[in-house]
């Protein structure tokens, strides 16, 4: 009987603890592909889980992880063979399902893509899930004729997972690029990944009465929700769009309907977990190629199964600048 390390989240109802344990095979779901995990990373819906917040896991203990990579060790589907490396975000991955933070994973097929070659499954994994969505963003803002030439994208929650990867990708792709972030000693790191100006949070935070301001931002990229969502919708020019994908500062926002009468202004909503595999590879295929970020080292810590608990406090609190990487021994 083949047995694992896995990061272990138990919850009763006055607290939430964590260990690494000794899991066995027998002990993940059925599935039709059995992965050994490589990689995996941070995000912060995983410190969500691992907390115990709601809105994630439902059932405990569990071993949380939403990101993924390895090689399939036994596969009953026609899509991937034993050897493949293969990568798997989002679906149930890590939220009820054991995930990435298990050496082992057992998964429907439907939930895996072959990694692309022209990405090693170490950077999938600093792309991880944040990159994915990053990449979604833009691809969305792009389909509704997002060019370059509209003037500056600004990106939220910028020193952030998906944040700091839009900062990257809008960069590399030619957009003028405008860094929102509350970490003023993170000004340098934001530029060298390409940020054109990095303006403080607090310049967003207010919240103002008047249902529109002078449009300051041709399109932008939201992580963060809130009033500072409100006050973007506000500041786009005619036409601008942007693209909402997360909520750290509040699921909820206010707008009236005067920025979309009068400035045709778009809301165009991202959602990287239950999207078809199908988009997803595209996706994880332009990121091997035309949408290559090589920058993704700036961006990049790693730790192991011992550095996670710290990793989750960092990230609730709002600490982390980029991506932290997972890595597994290897087998
Ligand atoms: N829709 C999807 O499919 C999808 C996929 C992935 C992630 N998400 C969501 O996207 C959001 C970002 O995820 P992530 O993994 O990038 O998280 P993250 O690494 O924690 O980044 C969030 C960033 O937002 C800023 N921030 C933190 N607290 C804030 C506050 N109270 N007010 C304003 N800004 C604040 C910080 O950046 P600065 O210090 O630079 O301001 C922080 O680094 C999360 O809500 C996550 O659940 C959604």
């Amino acid at each position: 009987m083949t047995t694992f390390r896995a990061f272990w989240v138990e919850k009763t109802e006055s607290e939430v603890s964590h260990q690494i344990v000794e899991r066995s095979i027998d002990d993940l779901p059925e599935g039709e592909v059995l992965i050994r995990v490589a990689f995996s990373s941070v995000n912060y819906k995983d410190a969500m889980s691992a907390t115990g917040l709601p809105g994630v896991t439902k059932h405990y203990p569990h071993t949380p992880g939403i990101d993924a990579a390895g090689t399939v060790v036994n596969s009953t589907s026609s899509d991937v063979s034993a050897g493949d490396e293969v990568i798997c975000v989002g679906f149930d991955l890590g939220m009820n399902t054991p995930g990435g933070y298990g050496e082992y994973i057992r998964v429907p097929a439907k939930w895996v893509t072959k990694k692309p070659a022209g990405l090693s499954l170490r950077d999938s994994m600093v792309i991880g899930t944040a990159g994915l969505t990053a990449a979604l963003c833009v691809d969305k803002l792009q389909r509704m004729g997002a060019a370059p030439a509209d003037g500056p994208v600004l990106v939220t929650g910028a020193t952030g997972g998906v944040g700091s990867i839009a900062v990257c990708l809008l960069a590399t792709l030619g957009y003028e690029t405008i860094a929102l972030s509350g970490k003023n000693d993170q000004a340098a790191l934001l530029k060298s990944l390409g940020a054109d100006l990095v303006i403080p949070r607090v310049a967003l935070a207010e919240s103002d009465k008047r249902p529109m301001l002078a449009p300051e931002y041709a399109h932008a990229i939201d992580c963060v929700g809130g009033e500072i969502l409100t006050n973007v919708i506000k500041r786009l020019s005619p036409q601008g769009s942007v693209a909402i994908c997360g909520l750290v500062a509040s699921p909820v926002f206010s707008a009236t309907v005067l920025p979309f009468i009068l400035r045709g202004v778009n809301v165009l909503g991202i959602d990287s977990v239950e999207i078809p595999i199908s988009l997803k590879s595209q996706i994880w295929q332009r990121l091997a190629d035309q949408w290559q970020l090589t920058k993704l080292p700036l961006l990049t810590s790693e730790i192991q199964l011992d550095g996670l608990s710290a990793a989750f406090e960092d990230i609730l609190a709002g600490r982390v600048s980029g991506r932290i990487l997972v890595r597994h021994d290897p087998a």
